[in-house]
């Protein structure tokens, strides 16, 4: 059986990997954070040695993006210098890393889709650590794949859709963001796509290494997302509140974000023969099993 070792298991993306049932044949390691904590190089190295491992995906990162402009140091100690032992240490035992990464290594200032060979210009401090991060994974291993994806969503943790629900549930009116746009992505959707690249990495050595985007299909503002869940949640009998629409510099936040948060997935598509789906289904799923209850 192919083993693989997944950090962050019960991040979001974390917890929709464990819930893949799919015929991907991997068993899979989940450590949490006590026996695998990326702020420590000695227990990472000790754990890996303990253990057979084929593949890392590694899901773990600082992802507080607010909070990160207040800690650049913890936020570049775990999404730059932990992610640059963990290259190093699949790099000796010469193994794949799968690494994820955002759209927020963009600037957000170019007017399309970024694609993978754009310049990346983070003007955040959680956007230049993971930037950092995807440097060090491309120096130190070059058996990698790096997987920027955006505004992840699901059933789980923190996100988007969970903090519209329960806002619906509190308040009839919600002034939310109209002038940054990207697409969500449903966890459930890639962690399915980690599998398959999982799988192409270690079963093809010609298979592509290197950088790709994915995300969910289309594209959306944060208020565009926050009506569709309001719509779906009254229709299913949930919360439901209106949708005011605002501007970015009525909404301040300690990091800024992209305006433009759109990542072009055609390369991995080509790639990997794999088109998203629309991020309205996604969402309208996500939404579907919160209201039936499905909520860790
Ligand atoms: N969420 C988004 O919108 C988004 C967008 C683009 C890219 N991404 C990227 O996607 C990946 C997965 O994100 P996510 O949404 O699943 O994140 P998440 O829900 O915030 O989970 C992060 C995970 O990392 C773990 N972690 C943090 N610090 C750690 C440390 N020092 N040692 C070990 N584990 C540690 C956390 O452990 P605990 O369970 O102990 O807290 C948690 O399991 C990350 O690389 C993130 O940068 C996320």
């Amino acid at each position: 059986m192919t083993r693989i070792l997944v950090t962050g298991g019960e991040g979001q993306v974390g917890q929709a990997l464990q819930r893949c049932d799919g015929p991907h044949g991997f068993e899979f390691l989940f450590p949490t954070r006590d026996h695998f904590d990326l702020s420590h190089a000695e227990q990472m190295m000790s754990y890996v040695n303990e253990h057979t491992i084929d593949g890392v995906i590694n899901l773990a990162a600082y992802t507080a993006v607010d909070k990160a402009e207040d800690e650049p140091d913890e936020a570049f100690r775990i999404n730059r210098d932990a992610v640059s032992h963990l290259a190093e240490l699949t790099a000796n035992r010469d193994i794949p890393l799968l690494h994820v990464s955002t759209d927020y290594v963009f600037s957000g200032e170019l007017d399309r889709a970024y694609r993978e060979d754009d310049a990346t210009g983070p003007v955040s401090v959680y956007g230049a650590s993971k930037e950092a991060g995807e440097h060090a994974v491309r120096l130190h291993n070059p058996n990698h794949a790096i997987i920027r994806t955006s505004w992840v969503v699901s059933p789980f943790r923190n996100n988007f859709i969970k903090t519209m629900l329960r806002l619906a549930s509190e308040r009839d009116q919600l002034n939310i963001v109209s002038d940054q746009f990207g697409a969500p992505t449903s966890a459930k959707d890639l962690a399915d796509v980690l599998l398959l690249i999982m799988q192409r990495l270690l079963d093809d050595d010609n298979a592509a290494r290197g950088t790709f985007h994915f995300s969910n299909d289309g594209v959306a503002s944060w208020a565009d997302i926050a009506e569709l869940v309001m719509q779906h949640s009254g229709s299913l009998g949930g919360p439901h509140a209106q949708i005011h629409r605002i501007a970015t510099s009525n909404y301040p936040t300690r990091a800024i974000r992209p305006k433009n948060s759109r990542l072009d997935t055609t390369k991995f598509a080509t790639h990997f023969g794999y088109r998203p789906r629309p991020w309205q289904t996604a969402v309208r799923d996500i939404v579907g099993d919160l209201l039936q209850g499905d909520r860790p």
